[in-house]
């Protein structure tokens, strides 16, 4: 299990995912829903907060990343995603979905204090948080973290790709961040909400 992993083990059994089972899954069965919970639960890559090093960054690029509007809404959100997620585990019924559901709701929480990490290492001001109430209905709020998180990592994969093209964000950046919290989780998680 990814439990005895180590992150680059973890990592690479991520990348090189597939199914045991060959043959053909039927969507909306129980088969369907074991594979895509498996593929969620055994991909975990359990990497220490406290591995992740802030690179220092030279003043002009410190400057751009200090000056991007979106860090509130990326806190903020991440915040709401994992009340959403988290909410909505404790109401199904089959174990391994709610382990599974469990396990990316614990991770949404995990990217809110990665990014906390890095806005409180180059001193971004954040404006307070607001609370994070559970939600009333929790199978809508799941339906739309599932879905925004589809439409966000749409613009964002580009946009973060066009900030590495760029030079925007410097590389020492991107390689610390970009897969802890773009490629390896996100698109875990978009895989298995659609699913
Ligand atoms: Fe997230
Ligand atoms: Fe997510």
């Amino acid at each position: 299990m990814s439990d005895t992993l180590t992150p680059v083990e973890a990592d690479h059994a991520m990348r090189n995912w597939t199914y045991r089972s060959e043959g053909k899954i039927p969507i909306g069965f129980a088969l369907h829903r074991r594979m895509f919970c498996e593929m969620l639960l055994t991909t975990h890559n359990p990497y220490k907060l406290a591995v992740i090093d802030c690179p220092k960054l030279e003043p002009a690029a410190l400057k751009r990343v200090t000056l991007l509007p979106i860090w509130d809404i990326a806190v903020q959100t991440e915040g709401r995603a994992s009340i959403r997620v988290l909410t909505f585990a404790e109401t199904v019924d089959d174990t391994q979905m709610r382990d599974a559901l469990r396990m990316n709701g614990g991770e949404e929480a995990r990217h809110k204090v990665v990014l906390s990490k890095l806005v409180e290492a180059y001193g971004i001001q954040l404006a307070p948080e607001p609370p994070y109430p559970a939600p009333k209905d929790p199978l809508r709020a799941w339906m739309l973290t599932g879905y925004s998180e589809c439409i966000d990592s749409f613009f964002a994969f580009g946009l973060f790709e066009a900030a590495r093209q760029s030079g925007y964000f410097p590389e020492e950046l991107v390689e610390t961040f970009e897969p802890v919290i773009q490629d390896q989780e996100e698109a875990r998680h978009i895989l298995f909400s659609p699913n």
